[in-house]
């Protein structure tokens, strides 16, 4: 049968979890929920089983699920992702998390930005919440921005969601309450050494954050407080172990908090511009 072939492939290429993704892909193929594969008598049309091997075909090379699907969760929302842009990751979610709990008033009217939108996660998931919010997000990658746009449009978001093609340094000074940024921040050496989902196929750009690291943070440390209004704060994601509070240290910046992820790892970095 083509599903335990399926199977055996994906097993083989190193896939964690053989059966769950197969039977993933197979609903995808089908075009039915996960828990319908199991129906007795459903069988693939001829066009069906192809789209299955095509998708099993791509994720045995370690291309990322998300990419194969089209398809990513965050904040139990859809996003269109695909190559040229990260994959949104759950402990990302820690950042809004951070946002409702600093703003407890979800009708708080605002400005936000987010630096490094990718697929526009961060921002989209925030308007969501804050419904008289609006913001701006910026990405100087234009496959990431594109992917962006497209969830900008289909979140219904196109009147609150500016996007712009350009560096973070780029941003409007003393304009936003609130600023997300979920940075490249692994150390340019240990890219090689992550799982071929991530190091061979994630764009270089979302993922280096130079030698040690947090090179990026050393640029925020600069630019976040001539973007942030008096009273304003910056929620940031950390690596696990990255002690980057230390660069905020006379910005200009107050640090509010850290607050740690599902894991228990500190991941989100709260600053307050006094
Ligand atoms: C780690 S990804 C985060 C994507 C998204 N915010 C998320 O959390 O899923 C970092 C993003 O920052 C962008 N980026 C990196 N350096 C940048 C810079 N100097 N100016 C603008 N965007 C930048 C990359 O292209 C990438 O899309």
């Amino acid at each position: 049968m083509i599903f335990d072939e399926a199977v055996r492939q994906l097993a083989a290429a190193g896939v964690e979890s053989p059966r769950t993704e197969a039977r993933l892909l197979y609903a995808y193929a089908l075009g039915v929920r996960r828990d319908d594969t199991l129906s007795a008598g459903l069988a693939p049309s001829a066009e069906q089983a192809a789209a299955f091997a095509a998708m099993v075909a791509r994720r045995v090379t370690r291309e990322p699920f998300a990419y194969v699907t089209g398809h990513k969760e965050f904040w139990s929302l859809d996003f269109v992702v695909g190559p040229g842009v990260l994959v949104p990751r759950p402990e990302t979610e820690t950042l809004i998390e951070e946002a409702l709990r600093v703003i407890p008033d979800k009708n708080t009217p605002m400005a936000i930005a987010d630096l490094g939108t990718g697929s526009g996660a961060l921002l989209i998931a925030a308007l969501k919440e804050f419904p008289r919010a609006a913001g701006l997000a910026l990405d100087s990658s234009p496959e990431a921005l594109g992917y962006a746009r497209r969830n900008v449009f289909a979140h219904g978001l196109s009147d609150r969601a500016k996007l712009r093609l350009d560096d973070w340094g780029a941003a409007p000074q003393g304009s936003f309450d609130l600023v997300f940024s979920n940075p490249p921040y692994i150390p340019s050496a240990e890219i090689a050494g992550l799982d071929p989902e991530v190091s061979r196929f994630e764009p270089r750009a979302a993922l280096d954050g130079g030698g040690d690291g947090l090179d990026a943070y050393r640029a925020l440390a600069v630019l976040l407080p001539k973007m942030l209004k008096t009273g304003g704060r910056a929620i940031l994601e950390i690596g696990a172990g990255q002690a980057v509070d230390p660069l905020f240290e006379g910005s200009g910046l107050r640090l509010a908090g850290i607050a740690p992820d599902l894991a228990g790892i500190p991941r989100a970095l709260v600053l307050e511009k006094a």
